[in-house]
């Protein structure tokens, strides 16, 4: 397993919890971080007992206050092309993953911190936590995803509200526009979070899988295109044990156990 400097990956059974760990710049995400975000993806990504991920900040102000603008203000245009093309690829990379990744926003999420949090399946909110994509404040816009996901998940309007003025919202307004999945009392946030990965990670691995990769299809798909694939996946998901048990036991009124295969 890699040794990291700017983030926490630590592993719970089933269950991978990254917390990015620079709390003295409100876990603003340099180079490093980037890199070592990407690098620890691929390590719960290839590890077979890794089932779900949960994403965090450490300390208890900020879950990731934006790209690192001690850096950014040094870049130059090819630089920043690449900046940006490396936090997109990182964070594309955790959206595709095949596993349900949820975000645990403990506090600010600004800039690439929403970005982060965007590209993770669910986000669960401190009470506490705000959001916002405050770059056009800063004379640049959001480059790790935000102007593609915020309006896809929220709406163009709202996204575009946020977008171009910069300003933040409350977790209460963010659970209002489908921002957040769910609200949390502070020092509850990281026992509810894990209660739902819990729970999502009693059912088939597979299915799991499957649902996601479909989601992720239909986003960019024609809805043809889409529901081929949903039945297709449909379709494999019957040639699985699990599909078997978890049918039987439901037959047998028992809960079921998943093996993966
Ligand atoms: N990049 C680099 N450093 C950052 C940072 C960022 N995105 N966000 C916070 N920091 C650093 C501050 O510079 C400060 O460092 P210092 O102690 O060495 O001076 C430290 O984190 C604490 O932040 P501070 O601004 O003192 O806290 P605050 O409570 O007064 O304000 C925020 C909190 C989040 C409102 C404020 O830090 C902020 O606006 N950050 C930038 C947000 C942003 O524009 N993000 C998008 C970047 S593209």
């Amino acid at each position: 397993m890699a040794q990291y400097e700017t983030i926490q990956y630590e592993t719970d059974g089933s269950i991978a919890t990254i917390t990015v760990n620079r709390p003295e710049k409100l876990n603003a995400l340099n180079a490093a971080t980037i890199a070592e975000l990407h690098s620890a993806f691929r390590d719960a990504d290839a590890d077979e007992q890794v089932r779900a991920l949960i994403l965090t900040g450490a300390g208890g102000k900020a879950f990731v206050a934006g790209a690192d603008i001690g850096e950014l203000a040094k870049m130059g245009p090819l630089t920043g092309v690449q900046v940006s093309r490396q936090g997109q690829d990182a964070f594309r990379f955790l959206e595709s993953m095949r596993k349900p990744v949820v975000a645990a926003v403990n506090g600010f999420a600004l800039g690439g911190g929403l970005e982060l949090a965007l590209a993770c399946h669910l986000r669960i909110a401190s009470s506490k936590a705000k959001f916002g994509l405050p770059e056009v404040r800063l004379g640049i816009i959001p480059g790790y995803g935000g102007t593609v996901r915020l309006p896809r998940l929220v709406g163009r309007g709202r996204a575009l509200e946020l977008i171009l003025s910069g300003e933040m919202i409350d977790a209460v307004e963010a659970l209002r526009i489908g921002l957040v999945n769910r609200i949390a009392e502070p020092d509850q946030l990281l026992t509810e979070t894990r209660g739902l990965v819990e729970k999502i990670v009693a059912n088939g691995p597979i299915a799991l899988a499957m649902a996601l990769e479909s989601v992720d299809h239909a986003a960019t798909a024609s809805v043809e295109n889409g529901l081929r694939l949903e039945s297709d996946l449909f379709g494999l998901l019957a040639s699985t044990d699990d599909m078997r048990e978890g049918m039987q036991a439901f037959l047998e009124k028992r809960a079921a156990a998943f093996k993966g295969r």
